[in-house]
């Protein structure tokens, strides 16, 4: 339970009035638009914004986000300045895990459109200069997608079960499941089905909800299938994918047991050799992928999701014939600590670096706790099943969400916001039970209440239904204090978190230090006090995080912006950032 019910963002004004922040020259002439249109490697540093559609915006009053919601905010995002978006699944799904269920891959969710919408989207974007990524889900389909539906109807050993994974159970008369796996959403990973003549059958595997039976990808129908799938959204302008669950495609065929009490959402295994997560089967699919991709001009793109036990595991995802980037989910684990946060960027940027790849920086996402609230708290747990029922200071956490933004938007490589973050909005863990939708609710007994918190209805005018998400309620009741943290509400307000992102991402891409395709450069490291991560760049740019309590002395050069009011000897205060051009 969330203890502290201040919710609205204390401004912080000299952040506004950094001298600098707005009139630093230009690193080239071109505008955005056009920038990131004629780079191809634009994917190496590029701010893409992660939009979550059932929550974003609701275009037609039923309470449920959409593209029509998505086209008529496009100018907010491109004023924001981000340079790409990234939409969640928005296929015909039952939503049985917010879309990450899919029936269909090449057509759009009813609720959300029409694929003509989609169309339309996706041009709109492009002409305002925003790169557009698709998610794609390979690991498992909805349990409604023809597929499955054909799988259930056949015999075992037919064409149509081999695109799944179905066993026998064991025991004498095949009661029990195949092994002791565990799902990620709670209970056994494996669901008994009663075969056409009402016998009971054989079991098939998911490792997330039963309604997302996993595929088969050792069967080359599967692998032609995704990569016909690829091709589909490639051809209607889609600039890359973002790949679910990535290192999880490819299951040890001896089905081991593993030995543990449950699987943990989100986790790193904890071993090399885990019977399906990360196995080195994965690397052939993407090299596959990859080929299809690089046939486009311009290729396009593509980013993990991929839950692992290294940076250099990682990176083995991104070797130059595989995929372009992931998601660096040590970051997000990092505690707010100095020794904790160089010690993460500087083994991601070593393991990155020796693969070509730049890293991919992100703090909040649609399954993890958000960031304000992470950062407000003593402890510091990522996974949003662990860490409530603690003491959240968000006055304190939004401080340090400016100050970790400052700081991911400095290190070379791209990054990832989380729709809302720009606004400050914090998780929230008091909606009440009988709303709660992510299936890890009812899967854990309702032990656990899952994701919920982070997916809320956006708030963007400071009244109405659900504050301007659409013209009802939105699917999940916002927190009253929501209203003062409306995009209407800090539009203007030189102090909002909303003008502090718009400020920095705007002089991220102004200076030429930041926002290169990176790749190769030296990056110093400064050793400024035991509480400060503090680097250099080469073009002289310089990063000063001060995580400590105490004001700390800045090096001596030009101030660019400040992620808090300098104290009156001209020191940083604990818990912010400072851009600076090194003397
Ligand atoms: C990924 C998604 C998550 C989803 C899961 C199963 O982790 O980010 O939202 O529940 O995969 O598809």
């Amino acid at each position: 339970m969330n203890l502290d019910t201040r919710s609205t963002d204390a401004p912080v004004p000299g952040a506004a009035d950094t001298p600098g922040s707005t009139q630093t020259p230009v690193g080239e002439a071109l505008p955005q638009a056009a920038r990131i249109g004629q780079d191809p490697l634009w994917w190496r540093s590029a701010v893409t914004y992660q939009l979550y559609i059932r929550s974003f915006a609701d275009g037609d009053g039923d309470g449920l986000g959409d593209i029509a919601g998505i086209r008529s905010r496009l100018p907010y995002l491109a004023s924001l300045g981000v340079e790409a978006i990234w939409v969640n699944p928005w296929y015909p799904s039952p939503q049985a895990d917010g879309g990450y269920d899919v029936a269909d891959y090449r057509d759009i969710e009813p609720a959300f459109g029409t694929l003509g919408d989609a169309e339309a989207l996706i041009s709109e974007a492009h002409e305002l200069g925003l790169k557009i990524i698709l998610d794609i889900v390979p690991n498992h389909t909805s349990d409604q997608h023809s597929w499955f539906t054909a799988a259930l109807a056949a015999a075992p050993g037919s064409a149509q079960r081999a695109r799944y994974l179905f066993r026998p159970g064991k025991g004498p008369d095949g009661a029990l499941p195949p092994n002791d796996w565990h799902a990620v959403f709670g209970g056994p990973a494996w669901e008994r089905v009663t075969e056409p003549d009402g016998s009971p059958g054989e079991w098939y595997l998911h490792l997330f909800d039963p309604r997302q039976p996993d595929l088969n990808w050792d069967d080359p129908v599967v692998r032609a299938e995704f990569l016909d799938i690829l091709r589909f959204w490639f051809d209607r302008g889609a600039d890359g994918f973002r790949i679910d669950v990535a290192h999880g495609l490819i299951k040890d065929p001896a089905l081991p047991d593993l030995g543990i009490e449950e699987e943990v959402l989100m986790g790193m295994p904890d071993r090399e050799d885990h019977p399906h997560w990360d196995l080195p089967g994965v690397h052939e699919i993407y090299r596959e992928w990859r080929r299809v991709a690089d046939e486009y001009d311009p290729p396009r793109v593509f980013v993990a999701e991929a839950w692992v036990s290294s940076p250099q595991r990682l990176a083995a995802y991104l070797r130059p014939d595989e995929l372009h980037t992931a998601f660096d989910f040590d970051f997000v684990r990092a505690a707010w600590n100095a020794a904790e946060l160089r010690a993460t960027a500087t083994s991601s940027l070593q393991a990155h670096d020796g693969v070509g790849a730049p890293v991919m920086w992100v703090l909040s996402n649609h399954d993890i706790t958000r960031h304000v609230s992470r950062l407000g708290r003593a402890g510091h747990a990522v996974n949003p099943l662990h860490d409530v029922d603690t003491v959240t200071d968000l006055v304190l956490g939004r401080h340090r969400a400016r100050a970790a933004l400052l700081l991911e938007l400095a290190l070379p490589g791209g990054v990832y916001l989380y729709q809302g973050e720009e606004l400050g909005l914090e998780e929230v863990e008091d909606l009440p039970e009988d709303l709660l939708q992510d299936p890890t609710w009812e899967r854990s007994g309702h032990k656990e209440r899952g994701r919920d918190g982070c997916r809320v209805p956006l708030p963007w005018t400071t009244g109405g239904p659900s504050l301007g998400f659409g013209t009802a309620a939105g699917w999940l009741p916002q927190p009253a204090g929501w209203a003062g943290l409306s995009a209407q509400a800090q539009d203007g307000d030189p102090g909002s978190m909303l003008s502090f992102y718009r400020r920095a991402l705007r002089l991220r891409r102004e200076l030429p230090a930041l926002g290169t395709s990176g790749g190769g450069e030296t990056l110093t490291w400064l050793s400024l006090g035991e509480d400060v991560v503090a680097f250099r760049r080469a073009s002289g740019f310089g990063c000063v995080v001060n995580v400590g309590a105490g004001p700390v002395d800045l090096p001596a050069g030009e101030l660019l912006l400040c992620s808090a009011d300098l104290d009156d000897a001209g020191r940083l205060p604990g818990d912010a950032t400072a851009w600076l051009t090194l003397a």
